[in-house]
């Protein structure tokens, strides 16, 4: 959607209550003062916090313990090289397609705000694994190329591309039924980008972490955790906001749909989890790897107001510790959309 200065009659406080996350009177001017979207600028404001470089980690143990002889299983470098592999791949196609296929429709400022801030922040995460790559000596073609050899990968970077490239044609805007429709699979999408794939991948590096191996690797790996969590965090408030403004596009279809997509990606990612591990890695094993994703679907399902799925129990708690980095307040989420009464403009 072509973004240009809008000249209208309205009134400053009728152009913030008819703001939407997407279809709304955009004046292209970026005015966040005042809001009508809480929850993005809440968002932006705890990312703005969550500044880091890849450069403040220290990876010197990592080098050590893995040049050391006997010290990592083959098992376990084939899982940490694999797991690397695919969030390098992921973040590299999201920071591409927020660019490119999300924020270009996006018709509220604070959100667009925010998302452009978690674009920066991808591209951090895409410079983090190049760090990590280049300080253990890989063969950056070994790392980035190995979809093109793993066939697990592939499928599940197909999957996830075929997913993110529905409204990558440059014709393609929102506005009616069908479209708004395909817009709102994108962002759930990026649920499922955000809060599936990437979850289960910082799974390895913190179980390995949790027998010390590979230490920092996993702290980069919990900065870029404490950020991901974040961007699903927006996107499940984004999703939520567009069901709310466009009741008629929240149908039964579109609930299938969701339903649909969110189990396939949680089959998708138990293939190549168990493909990665084998016969298991220090205490990670077919059974709660199941588990675990199943579990995080759930969350996923329940995030968007869909029942659970698969009704299964967390089998690594001390996950939480690990992820909860952001200190959010229980009522973080408590917000609701204000409304501004016309010509009086609330400056809370
Ligand atoms: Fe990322
Ligand atoms: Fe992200």
């Amino acid at each position: 959607m072509k973004k240009q200065i809008q000249m209208n009659d309205l009134k400053n406080a009728e152009v913030i209550n008819k703001r939407r996350v997407i279809n709304g009177v955009d004046d292209g001017l970026m005015q966040v003062a005042p809001l009508k979207h809480d929850f993005a600028d809440k968002i932006f404001k705890v990312m703005l916090k969550n500044n880091w470089v890849p450069q403040e980690v220290p990876l010197q143990e990592d080098i050590e313990q893995w040049n050391r002889p006997g010290f990592m299983t083959e098992q376990e470098k084939r899982v940490y090289k694999r797991s690397l592999a695919f969030v390098s791949n992921l973040d590299g196609i999201q920071t591409g397609n927020l660019t490119t296929n999300i924020v270009r429709h996006i018709t509220s400022p604070e959100v667009s705000l925010a998302i452009v801030r978690q674009a920066y922040e991808e591209a951090l995460h895409v410079h983090s694994y190049a760090t990590m790559i280049e300080a253990l000596g890989f063969d950056p073609d070994e790392i980035y190329g190995m979809y093109k050899v793993d066939k697990e990968l592939y499928k599940k970077n197909k999957y996830v591309l075929e997913a993110v490239n529905k409204i990558s044609d440059s014709n393609f805007k929102t506005g009616d039924t069908k479209s708004d429709k395909m817009f709102l699979e994108a962002a759930i999408g990026n649920i499922i980008l955000e809060g599936i794939y990437f979850y289960s991948a910082f799974l390895n590096f913190y179980v390995l972490r949790r027998n010390h191996k590979m230490p920092g690797s996993a702290q980069m790996i919990q900065f870029i955790n404490r950020d991901e969590d974040m961007h699903l965090r927006l996107f499940i408030e984004i999703v939520n906001a567009i069901k709310n403004e466009n009741p008629e596009i929240w149908d039964d279809e579109m609930k299938e749909i969701a339903k649909k997509n969110i189990i396939g990606a949680v089959e998708h990612e138990l293939a190549w989890g168990i493909s990665s591990i084998g016969e298991g890695i220090l205490g990670l094993n077919h059974e709660n790897l199941k588990d675990y994703l199943e579990y995080v679907g759930d969350l996923r399902l329940m995030a968007i107001g869909l029942p659970k799925h698969w009704n299964k129990e967390n089998p690594f708690p001390w996950i939480d510790e690990i992820t909860q980095g952001n200190m959010i307040e229980s009522n973080f989420f408590e917000s609701t959309v204000r409304e501004y009464s016309t010509g009086s403009l609330e400056w809370e």
